[in-house]
């Protein structure tokens, strides 16, 4: 089935916890960070713990470490990390993924309520009967799923290496590919594959539209365009302007940034993005084509919690074996491609 994503009718969330069921703390006192971010740091010494932080944090969540990044960059240093303690400032996929990869290790999630609208657009048992009316097709998951839905898949992929993995699998091979049907649709389009896609979004992204793009597409022409392609706009967009857009992982577009030699960009993902962009490509202007594209549950992390969490040894996240072994399969399978 490809999906027309103007009438495709969206799976809801799964769990039924939407994004607005959740309370997004207010903005912080500046004047309190750097006391605060000095605390954690001291705590993360006495108890072995390496802090990693998602770009979409918020921006003093992504000054407290060096460790910044994408998803595929997060799971390498979670696999790889020396230290026994990982402290997760993402959401809780990402934990898990920590998790599976470092199963001796304690991962720690500063807020249990910080979900993805994307992992909750399918569920383990719609996963298994899926795979039940396309018996022998490869499953291919985004790493922004259940760590059960993990477990029952072939493969998994983040945005920076999705295209890479379908490369890889052999061309008779027919593939599933899962949650999120704009990245499965833009996937279809430059590998020449035809995919069988679920029809899964992220709230955040599906809300960028073309028109977000088109009109500062008008008022900025020379800007180039970074598009994650999670985004609703993607396949609109490339049809409307080709290779003027870049679809790039988060941390693809630090990288795109630093290098290009344009002075303003188009930014089309979570604005939480822009602190890490403006830090790494200093000069250069970031206009986000939609400044509500934020996402609720990566803004729940706060320097206190993450004081808290460490100090109480809050909130350690477990998978159980039997499922963290199985998944790791296809997780191992994403870190070594691409
Ligand atoms: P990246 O892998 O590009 O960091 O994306 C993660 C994510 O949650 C996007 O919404
Ligand atoms: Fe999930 Fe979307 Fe938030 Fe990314 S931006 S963590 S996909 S809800």
């Amino acid at each position: 089935m490809t999906p027309d994503p103007d009438t495709a009718e969206v799976r809801p969330a799964a769990t039924g916890f939407g994004p607005d069921s959740v309370s997004v703390p207010p903005p912080g006192d500046p004047a309190t960070f750097p006391a605060l971010q000095a605390e954690i740091r001291e705590l993360a010494r006495e108890h072995d713990a390496v802090i990693l932080a998602h770009s979409y944090e918020r921006p003093e969540i992504q000054d407290l470490t060096d460790h910044v990044g994408d998803s595929l960059s997060l799971s390498r240093l979670a696999a790889s990390a020396p230290q026994s303690t990982i402290v997760f400032c993402g959401v809780s996929f990402m934990a898990e993924t920590a998790k599976i990869l470092s199963p001796r290790k304690r991962v720690l999630l500063p807020d249990i309520a910080a979900g993805c609208s994307l992992a909750d657009s399918i569920t383990v048992e719609q996963l298994r009967s899926w795979k039940a009316e396309h018996r022998g097709a490869v499953v291919v998951s985004y790493v922004n799923t259940t760590a059960a839905v993990k477990a029952e898949s072939d493969y998994c992929c983040t945005s920076s290496n999705a295209r890479a993995v379908i490369d890889a699998i052999p061309a008779d091979r027919a593939i599933l590919f899962l949650p999120d049907m704009f990245l499965g649709l833009w996937l279809q389009r430059v590998t020449g594959r035809k995919l069988t896609i679920w029809l899964g979004e992220c709230h955040v992204h599906a809300g960028i539209r073309p028109s977000d793009v088109e009109q500062w597409h008008r008022e900025l022409p020379g800007a180039e365009l970074l598009i994650h392609p999670e985004c609703g706009c993607t396949s609109q967009v490339i049809e409307a302007v080709g290779d003027d857009a870049h679809i790039l992982s988060t941390e693809g577009m630090v990288t795109y940034a630093q290098q290009s030699k344009a002075d303003a960009f188009l930014i089309a993902t979570e604005t939480g993005i822009l602190h890490r962009l403006e830090e790494k490509a200093p000069g250069k202007r970031f206009v986000p084509v939609n400044r509500e594209a934020v996402c609720q549950y990566m803004k729940l992390t706060t320097l206190e919690k993450v004081r808290d969490s460490l100090r109480d040894g809050i909130y350690e996240i477990d998978v159980p074996t039997h499922t963290a072994d199985r998944a790791r399969i296809a997780l191992e399978r994403m870190i070594a491609i691409g």
